[in-house]
């Protein structure tokens, strides 16, 4: 047991220091440490507000304000002195702070607790961080504009089951993901919305006697308002909760773009080649450029989603207010944002990299009765059959080039008359990739045109 001098900061009723395992359990300086700039930044916020309601003096509120800006230059500069005896980045900062400006540094916590003070610091953090996703996800979304625009006419199947379905555009491929990211930018958008209220000034959950003035500390720290009820303040980390189900969310999408791109790249498919900046090779294997950038994407969501899961975990069934149970938020949310932002900036980078081959895309487009759906429309359109039996009539079709080791397309008219003596040689016409894609031109189907004019509306929002 060592038995060390009680804490500096809060061990006014303690004889003894805590064990060496109470304080590995209690302290979380190890990675709240990345806290510090918003724990400044609240600092200063509340510093001048205490000022400014005349419960520190002018004179001392410059003292901590200067003090401050030292503090968070050691940090920056790495010459900080961390200690682990002091707990957490709130009580590291106010130490230092002392060392610094002696006494006023004491007067900084007034009307303040480090339940209030947490919740800001980590509310700060996540706005940014969802800031930073919004961003990431509109570098994403350009790239594959570019893509989108420059192949809005090459032909690719289109899959359903993995089976080749129906004809599809490159470019209409490539906006289905742009509406996907654009759905999760608006979920950032929409979570930071709401955790844009202030925490600062709850105290440690009953609010304060002191005359403080919660609306400007909000202010400054750039928030909507000042959270409305303290107990909730400081119980609260729906913020981080919604961040991490975005965040999740979007790395699922993620994942199954990833997937897209590690099955088009292969031998098989041909679809893409990605870049030699955004592939690995073989240790043993020499022919090998492997898509790992796109397989660890894939993999990302297990951690993200793990610490979505985690947090609801600490969270369920927590009484109110504080519990330092809520200590345990911040590891997987800081492991989760720098597993989504780099996954996003690796997809950004795989997009923009990457080169479609158009001739193996159009080859795989044509195969495997692609336009069947076409020629079953054209005896509906053309001549008046009810769908069934349009579909009857093109499963015979399908059999027998199946059987013949053909294509629709490669069929004789003869062929065709001899399953439905009313086909005509037109019926050829539906049976091109081209003009089948060409021909879906209802409101976003994946005719060039549509496509064409999705990609102009994103821009424009963009832009
Ligand atoms: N390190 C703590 C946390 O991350 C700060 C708040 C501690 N408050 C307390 N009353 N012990 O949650």
């Amino acid at each position: 047991m060592t038995n060390k001098t009680s804490n500096q900061m809060w061990g006014g009723r303690f004889a003894a220091g805590p064990d060496a395992i109470m304080e590995a359990i209690n302290a979380s300086i190890g990675f709240d440490k990345r806290l510090a700039a918003q724990d400044i930044t609240g600092s200063r916020a509340h510093a001048a507000m205490l000022a400014a309601q005349g419960i520190i003096t002018a004179t001392d509120a410059e003292a901590i304000r200067e003090g401050l800006l030292t503090v968070l230059s050691e940090i920056e500069t790495g010459t900080f002195p961390f200690s682990v005896a002091l707990e957490d980045i709130h009580m590291n900062v106010e130490a230092r702070l002392k060392d610094i400006v002696g006494e006023a540094a004491g007067r900084l916590h007034t009307a303040r607790s480090r339940n209030d003070q947490v919740a800001v610091d980590f509310r700060l953090w996540v706005r940014d961080q969802a800031d930073a996703a919004i961003e990431g996800l509109c570098a994403l979304m350009q790239a594959l504009l570019t893509q989108a625009e420059a192949g809005a006419d090459w032909v690719m199947p289109g899959f359903t089951h993995l089976q080749t379905a129906q004809p599809v555009t490159w470019g209409h491929h490539m906006m289905a993901y742009v509406e996907m990211f654009s759905r999760d930018m608006s979920r950032f958008q929409d979570a930071r919305k709401r955790m844009n209220e202030s925490p600062l000034g709850a105290a440690a959950l009953a609010g304060t006697s002191f005359p403080i003035d919660r609306h400007m500390t909000a202010k400054a720290l750039g928030f909507d308002r000042p959270m409305a009820n303290s107990l909730d303040a400081v119980a609260d980390r729906d913020f981080a909760l919604e961040f991490l189900a975005a965040s999740t969310i979007c790395a699922m999408h993620l994942s199954r773009f990833a997937e897209e791109l590690v099955i088009w790249s292969s031998a098989q498919f041909r679809f893409v080649a990605l870049s030699d900046r955004f592939s690995t090779g073989s240790s043993i294997m020499p022919q090998k450029k492997n898509p790992d950038a796109a397989e660890l994407i894939r993999a990302k969501i297990g951690r993200i989603m793990g610490a979505m899961v985690g947090l609801f975990t600490v969270m369920k069934g927590l009484p109110l207010a504080y519990s330092k149970d809520m200590q345990e938020d911040k590891e997987q949310v800081f492991d989760a944002t720098d597993s989504l932002m780099l996954a996003l900036a690796a997809m950004t980078g795989m997009v923009s990299d990457m080169t479609a081959n158009r001739a193996s895309l159009e080859k795989a487009a044509a195969s495997g009765f692609s336009t069947a759906t076409d020629l079953a429309d054209w005896l509906v359109r053309e001549l008046g059959l009810p769908f069934r039996e349009a579909h009857h009539v093109t499963g015979s079709l399908v059999a027998m080039a199946e059987g013949k080791d053909c294509d629709l397309p490669d069929l004789t008219l003869a062929d065709m008359q001899s399953v439905h003596a009313g086909i005509r040689a037109d019926v050829f016409d539906v049976l091109g990739v081209h003009n089948s894609v060409a021909s879906r031109t209802s409101f976003g189907g994946t005719a060039p045109d549509q496509v064409r004019a999705q990609v102009a509306h994103w821009k424009a929002k963009l832009a």
